[in-house]
C-alpha cells in the first residue's frame, strides 16, 4: 500500500468495527472510538461484541500490532487523525423516519475537539441530504481556521461475512464536494482494490438506499412467485434458476423463503418509503415490496396451522434457526420473532435450536427452551420448521431426526432440503414455492 494513513472510526457496531479492523489490517493507524465503555474494555480484551467470522482474529492481531487502538472519547481520534469515519447508528423512529441523533451529536463531538482539518467521512446509512447536513453544522461549530469536508462512502458488507465482503467490495462508492477530500479517501481506500465509482454526495447516498431496497425488491418478487408456483404445480427452485441463467437477471438474491429481516433491509426499505413520501412521491413498488415481506410471514405461521386444521394448542413446534441468517447470531427484525410470536398466540409450544445466537435469544423469547443440540429441540415434537439455513441445520441426521420427532412433518421456510427426498425418507414436507 501507499502510506499510511492515522484513521478514526466512530462508532464500533457491526460497520465500525469491522471497517476498523480491515483498515488497520492494511496498514493504516486506526483509532476506533465507541461511547459504550463496556464495549471499549471488552474489545481492548480481546472479545468481540457480535459473533463475525474472522473477526476476533482480525481485532486481536492488529490491536498487538499496535495498529488498532480502543478508546471512547472522539477526541482521541480527532487529535491524532486526518480522517474521521462516522460509523454510527441510524436506526428507525416509530414514524419510519430514521432517527438522526447519533450522527448529529457525533458531528458535534468532531467539531468541538478539532483542532486541525479533517474529512468527515460519513459510512452509515443515512437519508439524501445528510452530508450537505452535516458539513453545514460542522463548519458552523467549527474552531477558527479548521475546516471541514465531509465526504458520504456509503457501505455495503453483509452481516455474516462482513470481514470478507470488505476484502472483496464489487464496488467503493465516493460522494464528494470537494474533490481533494474525494481523492484522498480514495487514496485511503486503495489497498482494497475494487472499482471506485466517485460521485456526488447526494447520489452516493441514495445508492445506498436503492441498492438495499432492489435486494428486498428481488426477494419479494420471488417471494410472491414462490405463492404463485404453489398454486400452479411450478417449483420455486427450477423457476428462479431458470431466470437467474439470464445474466440481466443474476441468480443471487432469488432464494425465496419466509421474507427477509435483520437490521438493514426492512429498515432501509421503510426510510425510502418515508423519504419518497416526503418529496410526495407515491414510491408503490416499495409499499408493496413492504407489505409482502410482512405477509410471508403470517403465510408461513397460516400453512403451519392448516396441516395441524387450524388447532395448534398442545402441539410442541421445533424452530430450527432463529437469527435473521445464518453465520450471525444478530435477532434484531429475525422473521423466527415474529413467527414464534404469531405461533404461541395460536397456542402452540415452541422449542428452538439455534448453534449460536441462543444466549441473545433466550432474553428475547422467555418461556421458549432454547437447545443447542438440534436433535434434543426435535424430541417428541409434533413438526419441525427450518427458518434460519444454518448449516447445521441442512447437514441434519435426517433419520435422527425423524425419530427424535412425534410426527415426521416438516416446514422448510428456507428450501434446505429437497422435497422429492424428504418424501421418499417418509416425511410430509411442505417447502416454500412448491406442490
Ligand atoms: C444487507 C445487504 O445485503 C448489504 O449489502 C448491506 O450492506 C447491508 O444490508 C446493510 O445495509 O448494512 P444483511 O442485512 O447483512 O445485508 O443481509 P442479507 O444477506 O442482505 O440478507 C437480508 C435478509 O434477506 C436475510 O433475512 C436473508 O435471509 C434474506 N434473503 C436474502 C432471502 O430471503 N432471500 C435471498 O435470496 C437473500
Amino acid at each position: 500500500m501507499g502510506e499510511p494513513i492515522a484513521v478514526g472510526v466512530l462508532g464500533a457496531g457491526y460497520v465500525g468495527l469491522v471497517s476498523a479492523a480491515c483498515f488497520a489490517e492494511v496498514g493504516h493507524r486506526v483509532v476506533c472510538v465507541d461511547r459504550d465503555e463496556r464495549k471499549i474494555a471488552a474489545l481492548r480484551r480481546g472479545e468481540m461484541p457480535i459473533y463475525e467470522a474472522g473477526l476476533e482474529d482480525l481485532v486481536r492481531r492488529n490491536a498487538a500490532a499496535g495498529r488498532l487502538t480502543f478508546e471512547t472519547e472522539t477526541a482521541a481520534a480527532a487529535s491524532a487523525c486526518e480522517l474521521l469515519f462516522v460509523a454510527v447508528g441510524t436506526p428507525s423512529l416509530d414514524n419510519g423516519d430514521v432517527d438522526m441523533s447519533q450522527i448529529k451529536s457525533a458531528m458535534e463531538a468532531i467539531a468541538e475537539s478539532s483542532a486541525d482539518d479533517k474529512i468527515v467521512v460519513i459510512k452509515s446509512t443515512v437519508p439524501v441530504g445528510t452530508g450537505a447536513m452535516a458539513e453545514a453544522l460542522l463548519r458552523s461549530k467549527a474552531r477558527s481556521g479548521v475546516r471541514f469536508d465531509v465526504v458520504s462512502n456509503p457501505e455495503f458488507l453483509r452481516e455474516g461475512s462482513a470481514v470478507h465482503d470488505t476484502f472483496h467490495m464489487d464496488r467503493i462508492v465516493i460522494g464528494a464536494a470537494s474533490p481533494a477530500a474525494g481523492e484522498r479517501l480514495r487514496e485511503a481506500l486503495a489497498p482494497f482494490d475494487a472499482p471506485v465509482l466517485m460521485t456526488n454526495r447526494e447520489s452516493a447516498e441514495l445508492i445506498k438506499y436503492a441498492s438495499n431496497s432492489f435486494l428486498a425488491t428481488k426477494i419479494s418478487f420471488i417471494n410472491e412467485m414462490a405463492n404463485l408456483c404453489e398454486k400452479v404445480g411450478a417449483d420455486i427452485g427450477m423457476v428462479a434458476q431458470g431466470m437467474g441463467m439470464d445474466k440481466r437477471i443474476g441468480p443471487s438474491f432469488l432464494n425465496a423463503g419466509i421474507g427477509y429481516g435483520g437490521f438493514c433491509l426492512p429498515k432501509d426499505t421503510r426510510a425510502q418509503l418515508f423519504i419518497a413520501e416526503n418529496v410526495d412521491y407515491d414510491f408503490k413498488i416499495m409499499r408493496a415490496v413492504v407489505e409482502v415481506n410482512q405477509l410471508q410471514r403470517q403465510r408461513f405461521v397460516r400453512k403451519v396451522r392448516a396441516a395441524f386444521d387450524g388447532e395448534l394448542a398442545g402441539k410442541t413446534l421445533a424452530v430450527m434457526g432463529l437469527s435473521f441468517k445464518p453465520n450471525t447470531d444478530d435477532l434484531r427484525d429475525a422473521p423466527s420473532l415474529d413467527i414464534i410470536a404469531m405461533l404461541r398466540q395460536y397456542g402452540a409450544s415452541i422449542r428452538a435450536y439455534d448453534p449460536v445466537s441462543g444466549p441473545k435469544a433466550a432474553k428475547l423469547l422467555p418461556g421458549v427452551p432454547i437447545a443447542d443440540d438440534p436433535y434434543e429441540a426435535l424430541r417428541d415434537a409434533d413438526a419441525m420448521l427450518v427458518v434460519t439455513e444454518w448449516a447445521q441445520v441442512k447437514t441434519l441426521d435426517l433419520d435422527r431426526a425423524k425419530a427424535a420427532l412425534r410426527r415426521p412433518l416438516v416446514f422448510d421456510g428456507r428450501n434446505v432440503f429437497d422435497a422429492a427426498a424428504m418424501r421418499a425418507q417418509g416425511f410430509r414436507y411442505f417447502g416454500i414455492g412448491k406442490s
